[in-house]
C-alpha cells in the first residue's frame, strides 16, 4: 500500500490464506492482538482497493464471517494498521539539534551514579522506544530480560566476561535476547544475531536519549557457559542471547575512554570503481 505504484488487485492471495490462518490460530490460542493486527490490515486493503474502484465480495463476506466466528476481532478499526501519511516537517521537528553532538555523546558509562538516584520508570520507556526499532519482516523477535534486584545483577553478572569492577554499580542489568523460533528457513540462521544486534542498540540510544547511562557487555561465551548460565537465568532455550547491557544513572561528571574511532577511508566506500562490474559469464 506504501509503493509508489501498487500493482491494481495486488494481495488477494495473501489474504485468503492469512484469513485462513487468523480462523485457525484464534481456534487455537484465542484472538490475540497478533490476529487483530492481522485483520485489521487485511481490512484496510480491502478498503484501498475500494477506493480504487475494486470491491472485493468474496473477501469481504469471510471476513463478516470471522468477525462473526470471534467477536474479539470486531473491533479491528482501533488497530494501528495499513498505511498512514507523515509530514517531512513533522518529521523534522522530531530530529536532535545538533545529531553530532547526541551521536558523540553517546558512550559507554562504566562509572555509573548512585542506585538511589536511579529512575526505574525509565527501563520501561527504553524498552517501548527500543521497540520502533527495524527488524527482519516486522518480527520483533529482540527482548529485553530486565534484572534491577542488586543480589541477581551480582550473580548472573559472574557469568559475563567484561564487567569486573563496574558491573557491581549497575542500577539494573539487560539480558538482550532474539527469539528464533520467528525464523524458519536456512537463509535466516544469522536474522536472529541481525535483529537482536539492533534492537540492542537501539535501547542503548533509547536510554542514552534519555538521560540514562549504559555499556553492553559481550555474551561471547562458549556453548557450556551459555548453558550454566541458563540454569540460573531461565531464559528459553529457544531465545539467543544476543548481548548483556548494564544501565545506571549518570554522574555529574564522569570519565570515559577515549575510544577513538578508525579513519574513515577504511569504514565508508563510496563508488569503488573496483567493487561492481557484471558478473564473468560462466563457462
Ligand atoms: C556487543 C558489545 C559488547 C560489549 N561488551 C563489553 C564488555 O563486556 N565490557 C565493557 O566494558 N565494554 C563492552 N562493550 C563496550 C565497547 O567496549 C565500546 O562500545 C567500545 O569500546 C566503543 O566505546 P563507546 O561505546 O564508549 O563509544 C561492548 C560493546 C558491544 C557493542
Amino acid at each position: 500500500m506504501v509503493l509508489p505504484a501498487p500493482r491494481p488487485g495486488f494481495g488477494q492471495d495473501k489474504i485468503k490464506q492469512l484469513l485462513g490462518i487468523i480462523g485457525e490460530t484464534s481456534e487455537r490460542w484465542n484472538v490475540s492482538h497478533v490476529e487483530k493486527i492481522s485483520l485489521a490490515t487485511i481490512e484496510r486493503l480491502v478498503d484501498f482497493h475500494a477506493a480504487r474502484d475494486l470491491n472485493l465480495p468474496e473477501i469481504s463476506a469471510k471476513i463478516d464471517a470471522l468477525k462473526a466466528r470471534f467477536p474479539e476481532l470486531s473491533k479491528s478499526e482501533e488497530i494501528e494498521a495499513g498505511a498512514i501519511t507523515m509530514r517531512r516537517a513533522d518529521l523534522i521537528a522530531t530530529l536532535p539539534n545538533d545529531p553530532d553532538a547526541f551521536f558523540k555523546s553517546r558512550r559507554s558509562i562504566r562509572l555509573f551514579g548512585p542506585r538511589e538516584t536511579f529512575d526505574f520508570s525509565c527501563l520501561e520507556h527504553a524498552v517501548r522506544l527500543a521497540q520502533r526499532a527495524p527488524s527482519v519482516c516486522n518480527r520483533q523477535t529482540g527482548k529485553a530480560y530486565i534484572f534491577t534486584k542488586p543480589s541477581d545483577i551480582d550473580l548472573l553478572l559472574r557469568f559475563q566476561d567484561g564487567n569486573k569492577g563496574f558491573g557491581d554499580t549497575a542500577s539494573a542489568l539487560v539480558v538482550c535476547t532474539s527469539d528464533l523460533s520467528n525464523f524458519y528457513k536456512v537463509g535466516e540462521r544469522n536474522q536472529g544475531f541481525v535483529d537482536g544486534g539492533l534492537f540492542a542498540m537501539a535501547l542503548v540510544y533509547a536510554f542514552h536519549s534519555l538521560g540514562v547511562g549504559t555499556c553492553m557487555l559481550n555474551w561471547s561465551q562458549p556453548a557450556h557457559s551459555d548453558s550454566k548460565f541458563r540454569s540460573v537465568c531461565r531464559i528459553p532455550e529457544k531465545e539467543v542471547i544476543i548481548t548483556m547491557i548494564a544501565v545506571g544513572p549518570l554522574r555529574e561528571e564522569y570519565l570515559v575512554a577515549q575510544s577513538p574511532r578508525r579513519e574513515l577511508q577504511d569504514v565508508l566506500f563510496i563508488d569503488d570503481p573496483d567493487l561492481v562490474s557484471l558478473p564473468r559469464k560462466v563457462m
